[in-house]
């Protein structure tokens, strides 16, 4: 028996620690300011930083059922690149679940029910350029390669009007065309409600790409095929913004486009998705393509992408696509469909001399709660401070557990907005003296006009309840 005991410790002990091959070090770790921490691999407990320099291109993709933690990874990565290196961030929103975490976190978002964009502008390109791109998109939206009669008379009546007019628009277009089917694929685009595309651009298109944290709201667009062609038509006039930069030196990505639920541009192989990821790293921005459904993502873009998450995903079918287009083992796919929220199997393809791929397991992406703003509105003002930073004044202030919550709750009911008059009457619930309302107010940056008025809103809302509290005028 002891010799057993004796002879089983002793294997155990030789027996290395079997588990799946994971990245060598030097391959995950790098300068945290110069790189996104995104968690530890599962075995080794390697932390992992991205690098998009270590990696063949810088652009993305992610898969995985609803509720797998898609977005919120693509939250921490924007967060997380906008601290390290000042990134913008252009996300294309079929959904509208970025909306109101772009708001909270102080950045813009763009309606296009509102605004115009015109589908002829050249945005610095030629002519002939823009009218390849403009057809591309018309065949993989609208089937135009399938009416070769239609498809030729709407490309020389591109070359047509660009040659006759500076800024043409799409009723010129319009004007000269003649087959019936080519005019009503054309005028769909100028109708009520759907003319997003006609019209004089009112977006400024290379400001979308240098303005922080921007969100392009597609679901006010009436139609899926109206929001695939404002998708395209953005990614195209990125590249060429991009491409036409000199490639500075600079450190860092410079922009992350987000094409969350993208799947009709992500699929079909004459996509710009496509050439961006194939073209790989000349561009200085990241695209990042995130699915519920592996199969609507084509397979270059799985296999091509220098990052691809894979997160839970269940059904057979969809895990045996990706598994064929990354040839990892059965061992990573039998983990993968064990995941639950936050865990992912992370495939990178290395650059150097033999771009070497490797797909491992992480631990739950360590996600961070995204940066969110809190702002204080006056009558002609507005301030800004970021929520940890509002939360910790409070707290200097005095106001116990309970009140911080409630003040929180406001806000965030509010998507983070709430007006300092609102503001005061809540410390004055709290029992504040207006001098320590005043100090905290001018703490917190509000400016000494937008004070007075804020002070004199609030004596007038309690006058006018009746409530007027002697102590606190002075
Ligand atoms: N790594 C993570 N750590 C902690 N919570 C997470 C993580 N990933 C996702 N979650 C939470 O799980 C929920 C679903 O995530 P979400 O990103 O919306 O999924 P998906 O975009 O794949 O549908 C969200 O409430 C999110 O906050
Ligand atoms: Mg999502």
């Amino acid at each position: 028996m002891q010799a057993m005991g004796l002879m089983s410790t002793d294997i155990a002990i030789r027996l290395p620690l079997i588990h799946p091959p994971e990245p060598r070090k030097e391959h995950l770790l790098s300068n945290p300011t110069d790189s996104i921490f995104l968690g530890k691999t599962k075995w080794l407990s390697t932390p992992v930083f991205w690098d998009y320099r270590r990696l063949i291109n810088p652009h993305i993709a992610i898969v995985g059922i609803t509720g797998s933690g898609k977005s919120y990874l693509v939250k921490t990565f924007i967060t997380r690149s906008s601290i390290v290196w000042d990134t913008n961030a252009l996300i294309l929103d079929w959904t509208g679940e970025y909306e109101k975490w772009v708001r909270q976190a102080g950045g813009k978002v763009i309606d296009l029910s509102k605004e115009h964009l015109n589908l002829l502008d050249l945005v610095g390109m030629g002519s002939g350029e823009r009218t390849k791109q403009i057809i591309s998109a018309l065949d993989i939206l609208a089937d135009l390669q399938n009416f070769p009669k239609e498809r030729e008379e709407i490309e020389s009546a591109l070359e047509k009007v660009y040659k006759h007019k500076k800024s043409p628009e799409l009723k010129d277009l319009l004007s000269i065309l003649k087959e019936p089917r080519a005019v009503r694929m054309i005028k769909r685009l100028t109708l009520q409600g759907s003319d997003f595309f006609s019209g004089k651009s009112t977006l400024t298109f290379s400001s979308l790409l240098t303005s922080g944290l921007v969100c392009v709201n597609l679901r006010s667009l009436p139609s899926e095929e109206l929001r695939s062609l404002a998708a395209l038509t953005i990614l195209q006039f990125t590249k060429e913004m991009m491409r036409r930069q000199k490639l500075q030196e600079e450190k860092g990505i410079k922009l992350f486009v987000v094409l969350d639920e993208a799947w009709k541009i992500a699929s079909d192989e004459r996509s710009e998705v496509l050439t961006i990821i194939r073209e790989g790293r000349k561009y200085n921005f990241a695209l990042i393509v995130s699915s519920q459904n592996p199969t609507d993502v084509h397979k270059t873009i799985l296999s091509n992408s220098g990052t691809l998450f894979i997160m839970r995903l269940v059904l057979r079918e969809f895990r045996k696509y990706v598994q064929e287009s990354l040839n990892y083992s059965d061992y990573v796919d039998s983990e993968i469909s064990k995941f639950s929220v936050g865990d992912a199997a992370l495939h990178m393809i290395f650059s150097g001399q033999q771009a070497k791929s490797s797909t491992f397991i992480m631990q739950k992406i360590d996600g961070e709660e995204p940066l969110f703003v809190f702002r204080i509105k006056g009558e002609s003002m507005e301030i800004e401070m970021e929520r940890e930073q509002f939360m910790r004044a409070l707290y200097e202030l005095g106001v116990n557990d309970e009140q911080m919550a409630k003040v929180k709750d406001r806000f965030e009911k509010a998507e983070g907005t709430l007006s300092g008059t609102k503001l005061i009457e809540m410390l004055e619930n709290f029992g504040y003296s207006k001098a320590a309302i005043l100090a905290f107010m001018r703490k917190l940056g509000v400016p000494e006009k937008g004070l007075i008025d804020m002070f004199a809103l609030a004596r007038r809302k309690r006058a006018s309840r009746g409530m007027v509290d002697a102590v606190l005028e002075d």
